[in-house]
């Protein structure tokens, strides 16, 4: 925005206020699994709601006037703009206030915020998208973006697991992929109560006896709790994996979300402005960092 200054009367840059949040409407709330649901926003503004772009694997600044504001990873793909989609789990405060809230209910919106997975190195390689439970929330951009894009990738695999099919986020829509021929989809259950499921079940890192991976030609994309990071990180290192191919999506606690607060460093790093992805070798040189 630009203005001019009294004093020596040139025209002034005015820096848009980075902590303003923007207001988006909730148009569909989608239960996914208990307490975690789908929640599709679109901006109040127009303008805002058509030329919005993020890259897979940033995050956003998610408020609710008088209760608080917390850091949601951005579920959709760029390639699909004018909505966004966030798969929140009921964890405290901010979530607990969402959960309350009907289709129609305006939120703020700032960012989006972090590094976002670094697409451009990516492209003419091959794809590993690994993710246990939540996990799946940022990486579903990354998967998306992909498939929209699949020109621009080699073979794209993804490696997705839940405690029980009943668990599994996205289900419908990930085993409706399992059939691609440009995917190899790989889902799998610690166990399945209902006898019903077709598709694997074993812990995650399982998954890697069921195809070929060659780490001289492939990126991998982890993302879900911290056992999930152990258990992958051994497979994807006695593979071969190089350190700086292997990228995850980290959270610490965010209160600015922008560089400024100091809330989420990690020895000389923000996780809000650094990350949250980070290569495996980054966080080897990170104090506590995985
Ligand atoms: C980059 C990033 C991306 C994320 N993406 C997603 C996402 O896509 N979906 C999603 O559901 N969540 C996501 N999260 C996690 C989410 O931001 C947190 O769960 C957030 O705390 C929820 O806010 P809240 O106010 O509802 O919960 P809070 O009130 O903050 O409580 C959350 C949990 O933290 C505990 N807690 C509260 N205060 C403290 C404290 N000071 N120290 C330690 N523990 C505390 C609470 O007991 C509770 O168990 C992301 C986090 C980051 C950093
Ligand atoms: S949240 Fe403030 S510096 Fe990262």
């Amino acid at each position: 925005m630009l203005a001019v200054d009294k004093v020596s009367n040139q025209q002034i840059v005015l820096s848009h206020n980075p902590y303003q949040p923007h207001g988006a409407r909730i148009v569909r709330i989608f239960k996914m699994v208990e307490d975690n649901y789908l929640f599709t926003l679109r901006f109040l503004d127009d303008h805002l709601a058509t030329t919005f772009r993020h890259q897979p694997g940033q995050f956003l600044m998610l408020s609710l006037p008088g209760t608080g504001e917390a850091p949601i990873s951005i579920s959709s793909s760029p390639s699909r703009p004018g909505i966004l989609e966030l798969c929140v789990r009921r964890a405290g405060r901010v979530t607990n206030a969402l959960y309350r809230l009907k289709t129609n209910a305006i939120v703020g919106i700032r960012g989006p915020y972090g590094n976002g997975f670094p697409v451009r190195d990516i492209a003419g390689h091959d794809l590993l998208l690994a993710a246990g439970g939540l996990g799946m929330a940022p990486l579903r951009s990354l998967l998306w973006y992909a498939l929209d894009n699949r020109d621009k990738f080699n073979r794209i695999i993804l490696m997705y697991g839940s405690k029980t099919p009943g668990d599994m986020l996205f289900r419908e829509e990930l085993v409706s992929l399992v059939d691609r021929s440009d995917l190899t989809c790989l889902l799998t259950v610690d166990r399945d109560p209902t006898g019903s499921w077709k598709n694997y079940v074993g812990l995650l890192p399982k998954l890697f006896d069921y195809t070929e991976i060659d780490p001289a030609r492939t990126y991998a994309a982890v993302c879900g709790p911290p056992v999930v990071y152990k258990f992958m990180l051994e497979r994807l290192l006695a593979l071969g994996f190089p350190k700086d191919r292997i990228l995850m999506s980290l959270e610490r606690r965010m209160k600015c979300g922008v560089g400024k607060c100091g809330h989420c460093s990690v020895g000389y790093k923000y996780t809000c402005l650094h990350g949250p992805i980070f290569t495996y070798w980054d966080a080897l040189n990170l104090p506590e960092m995985i």
